[in-house]
């Protein structure tokens, strides 16, 4: 009997990834998608997502990639970027953004960061140098870094300000969209993003200069092929099958392992690019079938950023004055990618909780992530960043997803105070 409890409960699991804004529309639209190959490359998907987008930020000017390093990479030649270039972006995020830096031949600057996981303004000051030619700044968690020290520093010196939103779409500062202050940003629609087609993102700038740059970098792409294309469609509805099984006699992990090693699902961070390579499928035009989904999840944007701060309110109001955890402390309007406490012994937190049925997430366990990321390649300087490197040890990220009920976020309270206070760890 205890033992079914147990399996039951564990089937009711928590997941912080794993694909978790997909809803029953998004698999019916998908699975309509499947069928329908001809509009996998071509369509108008691309410019109405394109459209939408302008209307909603609101920008001037906006344009579609298959992915948010997609998007970068358009970014950094359109500004220029080449051999000798500097560019300055915080460490405490993901390989992805340092590696079309490196692609260029232009060299990566990691500034530390600070407790709020956005980029350290101390840090900068010291960091830039005659050879510096932009800064990225990362609203890490949907956290708005510190806009208008930065710009201003970036003003006083000459420096392009590329806002990096792949965690902060719908965020906003001072009643400003974040993506919006810098010269240009983008965007992100991975599969663990504010929204999700799986892979996607997107350019905003009312810079038309850089605008007519990036449109002839897009023009001059090629779409991606048929069979990646077929497997970001069936990225959601595998996943969500794998999810319902996935502690189902232990063999969700398993099977999560087992589909990604047969390429029927993808990496969201390729080996390759774990050692700064440029795999192929990397830079292309964003393709219509997944322009549709994204557009489709954009209308939902509000919603999901509406639950997730009203999760963050419930860990706020659970979570205060527990003692060695340190809870977020963000500024402007945070829309709460994840719900990010620091706390020692985080990874013993966060294997215990798989017992339980509760799938935390580690980002970032590494100063530049996936913890298997070759930092030599990509300029990496242990010791170059402390509170990045402190940070990636204790940091646990907290569900907030619209996959999440309150209910869930209740379980996951009640996890963490059993396991700090009884356990004592
Ligand atoms: C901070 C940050 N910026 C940019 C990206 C790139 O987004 P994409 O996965 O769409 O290429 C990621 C992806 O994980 C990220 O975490």
């Amino acid at each position: 009997m205890v033992k079914l409890v147990c399996f039951q409960d564990k089937v009711m699991a928590v997941f912080t990834s794993l694909s978790p804004n997909t809803e029953r529309d998004d698999l019916w639209l998908a699975w309509q998608m499947l069928f329908k190959p001809w509009q996998w490359q071509k369509g108008q998907g691309v410019l109405e997502l394109e459209n939408y987008f302008k209307n909603w930020l609101p920008v001037s000017r906006a344009f579609a990639f298959s992915s948010g390093r997609a998007c970068l990479y358009a970014i950094l030649q359109a500004i220029g970027v080449t051999s000798g270039d500097e560019v300055l972006l915080q460490a405490y995020t993901c390989v992805v953004v340092p590696n079309p830096i490196i692609w260029l031949g232009a060299k990566p600057v990691f500034v530390d960061c600070q407790d709020d996981f956005t980029m350290s303004v101390e840090d900068l000051e010291k960091k830039i140098t005659a050879q510096s030619k932009a800064i990225i700044i990362q609203h890490t968690f949907g956290c708005p870094s510190a806009i208008e020290a930065i710009m201003a520093l970036a003003k006083r010196h000459n420096l392009l300000v590329i806002e990096d939103c792949a965690h902060s779409l719908g965020g906003q500062y001072q009643g400003q969209a974040l993506g919006a202050f810098g010269d240009i940003s983008f965007f992100s629609f991975g599969r663990d993003k504010i929204i999700s087609s799986v892979f996607g993102g997107i350019v905003a700038t009312n810079n038309l200069a850089l605008a007519e740059k990036i449109k002839q970098w897009q023009n001059n792409l090629t779409y991606s092929s048929y069979g990646w294309i077929l497997r970001q469609i069936a990225h959601p509805l595998v996943l969500f099958f794998v999810k319902k099984t996935y502690y189902a006699l232990s063999l969700g992990k398993f099977l999560v392992t087992l589909i990604k090693q047969l390429g029927l699902i993808s990496r969201a961070v390729s080996l390759a690019e774990r050692q700064g390579g440029k795999p192929v499928f990397i830079s292309r035009k964003m393709s219509n079938a997944l322009a549709v989904l994204a557009l489709h999840q954009l209308k939902k944007a509000a919603r999901f950023n509406a639950h997730r701060q009203k999760i963050a309110a419930l860990y706020d109001r659970e979570l205060v004055g527990l003692p060695g955890v340190r809870l977020p402390q963000f500024r402007g309007d945070n829309v709460y990618l994840r719900y990010t406490i620091c706390l020692d012994k985080a990874k013993f937190l966060i294997s215990q909780a798989k017992k339980q049925g509760i799938e935390l997430g580690c980002w970032y366990d590494w100063p530049v992530a996936p913890r298997d990321t070759n930092l030599d390649k990509v300029f990496y300087t242990w010791g170059s960043c402390p509170t990045a490197e402190k940070l990636a040890k204790r940091s646990v990220n907290l569900p907030t997803n619209i996959q999440t009920s309150e209910k869930d976020a209740m379980k996951v309270v009640q996890f963490i105070k059993q396991n700090i206070i009884k356990q004592n760890i």
